[in-house]
């Protein structure tokens, strides 16, 4: 894929520097951005999302693999307009709670086509699954088959007039269409399920991002799997179609991905693989990560060295590398001191991203329509600790009260983990397109912190 003209990749593709030198996103201004919407802000790009998107959907079949689906970690953006442009775009959609998984209905997405995660699902959550006809459910723990196989005789019994059990399909018939259960809570069709294994690969990534070690607390243990997949199997109503390992985030190197691929292989001969997530994404210009189509290549040509034939399902689960670097933070700069450091306090900071304080992540800063600084300087957030430091060591070009800021590649999991510690109301969204911008999630307000208080 292309990456964006004539600025760094961190940026949404076709951002630049205008005639008048200031950062424009989807053909807008940031600086009439922030004073149009205040700051902070989450400027998106919408025209990134799809490019990724699709570049994402052509690399499979480009690598030969025809029965490829790419399903949106929602977790990443869980943002309704976010996951209505992935569903127009044909995506499928991970969700990993009944929250995601009421967002990625509300957004669109054809149930068959979410997957739901989770190591502690809810009896409520998968009862919503299962009534909702989800595409698959990744199975985790032996508890949540003794939990589902409960629910299914629940609704065998309440369901099923003529004493008829559910249509079972062997594992190898291909996907035929259903009927649907939505709303009605009848199950003609049995429900098929992934089973989720930690394959004890390891990539280089933050400790708490790490998945795919023996030592997790998601899936079953390689040694474990055997009995699992016997005990699903004689499951009534269920129908065991493939299985699923997610190794990890932000990962920069595709070695791990092909070894998944091995682990996943030595499980059995099954219809439907699901490899994750992970792609890692630059946060910051020397960073290269794989592009789309070398990862997505990787990952075809490892599951098919391993056994996976052209014509079985082959998933993906891409959160970062689909919304990350469409996205930045505008924030207004509020004071300015020196005494060792230089310290540039703006208008948000860990409550609309954590990941610095989480992970210790990096990110750049720019002086929104002054770029190219270089005065050292830490960009710091507005909130009582000190560990609220959103860059440690920003190059900014003399920043000033009233300047504006922008951090790139923000567009996955700032969103998604904001807060309203110290009563900071949350952002709004902003989609930027050809020039015009429009909000798609206001402005939390005050009022809306008091909403749910009962008195
Ligand atoms: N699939 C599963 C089962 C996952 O658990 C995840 C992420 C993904 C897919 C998407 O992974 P991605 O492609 O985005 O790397 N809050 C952290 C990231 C946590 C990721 C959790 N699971 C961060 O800000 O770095």
């Amino acid at each position: 894929m292309v990456t964006g003209t004539s600025l760094s990749h961190v940026f949404p593709l076709g951002s630049r520097l205008n005639e008048r030198g200031r950062l424009e996103v989807g053909g807008c201004d940031t600086i009439e951005l922030a004073r149009e919407y205040g700051t902070p802000a989450y400027i998106v790009a919408e025209d990134d999302l799809r490019a990724r998107a699709r570049a994402f959907v052509q690399a499979g079949r480009q690598a030969g693999h025809d029965d490829f689906h790419v399903a949106f970690a929602s977790k990443a953006f869980p943002c309704t307009a976010v996951l209505e442009l992935f569903a127009r775009e044909g995506l499928w959609c991970d969700v990993a709670s009944g929250g995601e998984l009421h967002l990625a209905l509300n957004a669109g997405f054809e149930p068959e086509r979410i997957v739901l995660h989770g190591n502690a699902k809810s009896e409520s959550e998968l009862r919503t699954a299962l009534d909702r006809g989800v595409g698959l459910i990744v199975i985790d723990n032996f508890d949540e088959i003794d939990r589902l196989e409960l629910l299914l005789a629940d609704f065998q019994s309440a369901h099923a007039p003529t004493g008829g059990a559910a249509h079972a399909r062997p594992r190898d018939a291909p996907h035929a269409a259903r009927p649907s259960p939505i709303g009605e809570g009848l199950r003609t069709h049995d429900q098929d399920v992934l089973i989720r294994v930690t394959p004890d690969v390891r990539g280089d990534t933050h400790d708490h991002i790490s998945t795919g070690q023996a030592d997790s607390k998601f899936g079953f243990g390689m040694a474990q799997a055997e009995e699992a997949i016997a005990r699903i199997e004689r499951v009534d109503g269920l129908s065991l179609r493939g299985v699923h390992a997610h190794i990890g985030s932000q990962l920069l190197e595709l070695e791990p991905f092909r070894r998944e691929a091995a682990e996943l292989a030595k499980l059995g001969d099954f219809p439907v693989w699901d490899v994750g997530g992970g792609l890692g994404v630059a946060y910051t210009e020397d960073q290269h990560p794989p592009e789309i189509e070398e990862y997505v290549g990787a990952i075809v040509q490892a599951a098919h060295a391993h056994g996976l034939s052209p014509d079985r399902r082959l998933l993906i689960e891409p959160g970062r590398a689909l919304s990350a670097n469409a996205g930045v933070t505008l924030y207004t700069v509020e004071s300015v001191k020196s005494n060792v450091s230089r310290w540039v306090a703006v208008d948000g900071g860990m409550s609309d991203n954590l990941r610095p304080v989480l992970y210790g992540a990096t990110y750049e800063a720019h002086v929104a329509d002054r770029f190219g600084g270089q005065t050292r300087c830490v960009l710091a957030g507005k909130h009582c600790e000190s560990g609220d430091v959103i860059v440690r060591d920003a190059l900014l070009d003399d920043p000033r009260p009233g300047d504006v800021i922008v951090t790139p590649a923000t567009g996955a999991y700032a969103y998604a983990m904001a807060s309203n510690y110290n009563g900071v109301p949350r952002p709004p969204v902003v989609f930027c397109k050809d020039g015009d911008a429009r909000v798609v999630v206001r402005r939390e307000s005050f009022e809306d912190m008091t909403a749910r208080d009962v008195r």
